[in-house]
């Protein structure tokens, strides 16, 4: 077995991480204080590749495989998770749901400019009463011959104002349940579409989440994703996927938080030593430290698994919920290493303790995580 990264996935991690360094850090506490939606930083991303990682050059993409992104986000998410929410869900729901199930001409007008990040996009499946429960859609896309009627509301909608297109879920037909759900590329200015305002946030302020509101919008039949409904199984398709850029984040946050105070504890003086030379401090580190190594061992053998055409359905949800748990905890205790000063923003660790909060909860709560597993266990 073969731990060690490729000269190609190092050169990605350090381009990821001197950004994140150079450009995202500055600001980055002003932003989460005023809710100040990245979109300069967004569009520096497009350039740098970073907004369509995994798809083919020929869609503009960057051809690169799932551990380069994983890099990626895991550097990004050490600093800026207003960012790095955006770049996952480009990338991972996005790009990659159009790339595997669109058609060539949806592919063309769609996907090329996503993945250069020329424009952005929005994965549209929560709703007030469809969270977790996501088969109960309530937002409806009637067939009426050559095009949809949408009518509904979406929740909890991250690029929600910045993005262009959005792959909406909608229930066609009640009687099939899910197999009656599909899913409408939908653009920004379609008469009856309508973007709410921001939501006001604990973690991830500056990222753009939003409302959506459709009434009565005319989507044509060729906006369509895949059969006739596929929608539910392109929503679970994709997530799988999405999982694995969401455990990154959650080990980017881990490994932010963890980096500070280890740096911290070496300086930091008490009782006429640094505090690192106190077991307790030390045992913290060390827990530290060796949950974010189990974090990143399964989440890189998530995207093994993906990467060589296997079932990494479990994986995934593995992987995002043992990172989720780890970056919540990992924060907590930087915070605690840092005293007083860990709980005011200019330290970083406070901000990254608010921001794991939310990576248990999208893209499946650690609960429904836990089912995904649980199924695959007793499928078996
Ligand atoms: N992968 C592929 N297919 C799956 C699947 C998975 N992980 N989970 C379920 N399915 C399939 C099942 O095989 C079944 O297919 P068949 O009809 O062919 O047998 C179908 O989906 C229905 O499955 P269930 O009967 O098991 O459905 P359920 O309602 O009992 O449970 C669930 C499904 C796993 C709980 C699902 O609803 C779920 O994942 N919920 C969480 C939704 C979620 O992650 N939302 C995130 C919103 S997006 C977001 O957060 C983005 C962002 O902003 C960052």
């Amino acid at each position: 077995m073969n731990f060690s990264l490729t000269e190609e996935h190092l050169m990605i991690q350090k381009m990821a991480k001197e950004f994140a360094e150079k450009e995202l850090l500055p600001g980055v506490i002003e932003r989460d204080e005023n809710q100040i939606i990245p979109t300069e930083f967004i569009k520096k991303m497009g350039e740098l590749g970073l907004m369509g990682m995994m798809v083919d050059p020929k869609y503009n993409g960057a051809g690169l495989d799932t551990l380069s992104y994983v890099l990626a986000m895991t550097e990004v998410s050490k600093i800026d998770n207003s960012c790095s929410v955006a770049m996952s869900v480009n990338n991972s729901l996005v790009c990659f749901g159009l790339e595997k199930y669109g058609s060539e001409a949806q592919k063309e007008k769609y996907l090329k400019p996503l993945a250069k990040g020329e424009i952005i996009g929005a994965f549209a499946l929560s709703e007030p009463e469809a969270g977790s429960d996501a088969t109960s859609q309530r937002t409806t896309a009637i067939d009426k011959g050559d095009h949809y009627l949408l009518n509904g509301t979406k929740n909890w909608i991250t690029n929600g104002q910045q993005a262009s297109v959005y792959l909406v879920i909608a229930q066609t037909n009640h009687e099939l349940k899910h197999k009656g759900i599909n899913v409408l590329i939908v653009e920004k200015g379609m008469p009856g579409f309508e973007v709410g305002a921001k939501e006001n946030k604990l973690g991830i302020r500056s990222s753009d989440t939003t409302t959506l509101n459709f009434t009565d919008v005319k989507v044509p039949k060729d906006n369509r994703i895949g059969e006739d409904g596929f929608g539910f199984k392109f929503a679970m398709n994709t997530l799988n996927g999405g999982r694995i850029g969401i455990a990154s984040q959650a080990l980017g946050i881990a490994m932010g938080a963890y980096e500070r105070a280890l740096a911290y504890s070496k300086e930091r003086k008490a009782f006429g030593v640094p505090i690192s030379q106190h077991q307790a401090i030390q045992f913290k580190l060390a827990d530290m430290a060796t949950e974010i190594e189990a974090a990143k061992l399964l989440i890189y053998r998530a995207a093994y698994l993906k990467d060589t055409n296997q079932d990494y359905v479990s994986a995934a949800a593995m992987a995002k919920s043992f990172a989720s748990e780890v970056a919540m905890k990992t924060t907590i205790e930087a915070v605690q290493i840092h005293g007083g000063y860990g709980y005011v923003k200019e330290f970083h660790v406070e901000r990254l303790m608010r921001d794991a909060k939310i990576t248990q909860i999208y893209e499946g709560t650690t609960e429904i995580q836990k089912m995904v597993v649980a199924r695959d266990l007793l499928s078996k």
